[in-house]
């Protein structure tokens, strides 16, 4: 619980508490029917229906002022689990429908509320906007647009999320130009519901230095070897993958493996409440599956401190903070 954490993949309505949406949708009159289980739990059946609960959940996200009760709650539920830096994905997707205008709104109250959190809890917050990959490529386009309008000392990164088997990475490649164009480093999706292929193309197709999930580039262990000599990071996010039905446990999860094997694995949450999980407990988790101990968790936040997309000056607060705790 205590350890300092850093976080690189956390998408922000998939961190949305169950009670907050289900207390927005009455105060809103939005029929969440068929969104959760009797215990008041997030349901879904697998992935696709999960995607399909969460796009739900930002029909209940409609104004800038949710967003910005939104990332106070989330920033504060990180924050009790020791964690000092995040990444957050945003998509304009969702956040006024890729207009840039509303989107600078929307984004103008998450950061205002991201301040709010780090004058609160010391928590600092920065946002990678996201395009949803089977909206498709040309809704993605846009998307680039309102980041590349506003990418600086906040936003400062450029990704993909949602189905892996829609589409492929090079669909996307306009968009990943436009956003590197805009001085934004690169993640995207994959090697979560594809494998070491979607993982080789995203590498090759959108010059990413950083892969969410990549954890099925197990399956080629060349792949592997390419990864950990490029210096690609792993957002890797093992509840996630253990909640929908990737590995049956965490032992079975091959975090470990690729770790032995010199790849620059993190862990993040992915999309917490939806997988009953929070930072301290995916540390919990790991430290029982593989009986890792501080030292490996203390090299496991340093890997994600230097992995971030934030500028030098923020990064350095941050490796000072973690030296600190090492101490
Ligand atoms: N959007 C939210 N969570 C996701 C995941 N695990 N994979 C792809 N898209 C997502
Ligand atoms: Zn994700």
């Amino acid at each position: 619980m205590s350890l300092p954490k850093v976080e690189l993949h956390l998408h922000l309505e998939g961190a949305a508490p169950p009670a907050f949406i289900r207390g927005l949708a009455a105060k809103k009159k939005i029929d969440i029917s068929g969104m959760f289980d009797e215990r008041g739990n997030y349901a879904y059946r697998d992935f696709w229906d999960f995607l399909r609960v969460y796009e739900a959940a930002t029909e209940v996200l409609k104004t800038p002022e949710d967003y910005h009760r939104l990332t106070l709650a989330v920033l504060e539920e990180s924050a009790a689990s020791g964690v000092i830096y995040s990444e957050t994905f945003v998509s304009p997707d969702f956040c006024g429908g890729r207009d840039v205008g509303a989107w600078r709104e929307f984004l103008h109250a998450i950061r205002e509320a991201a301040d709010l959190a780090e004058q609160r809890d010391g928590i600092i917050l920065r946002g990678i906007v996201t395009p949803i990959r089977h909206f498709g490529p040309e809704k993605a386009k846009e998307a680039a647009l309102c980041a590349a309008e506003t990418a600086g000392d906040w936003i400062v990164g450029f990704g993909l999320a949602g189905d892996e088997k829609i589409c492929k990475p090079k669909d996307f490649s306009w968009s990943f130009d436009a956003a590197r164009e805009a001085g934004l480093r690169l993640t995207c999706h994959a090697g979560e519901w594809g494998g070491p292929d979607s993982v080789r193309d995203a590498i090759r197709d959108l010059g990413v230095e950083r892969i969410g999930h990549g954890v099925r580039a197990i399956e080629d262990l060349a792949l592997v070897d390419e990864i950990a000599e490029r210096g690609i990071v792993l957002e890797v996010c093992p509840g996630s993958n253990v909640a929908l039905g990737l590995y049956k446990d965490f032992r079975a999860h091959p975090i470990h493996v690729l770790r032995e094997r010199g790849v620059k694995v993190t862990v993040s949450t992915d999309d917490p409440p939806f997988f009953h999980t929070t930072m301290a407990r995916e540390y919990r988790m790991l430290a029982e599956a593989f009986d890792w101990d501080d030292g490996v968790f203390a090299d496991i936040a340093r890997t994600s401190a230097n992995a971030t997309f934030c500028d030098a000056g923020t990064r350095n607060k941050i490796l000072k903070k973690l030296e600190k705790a090492d101490a």
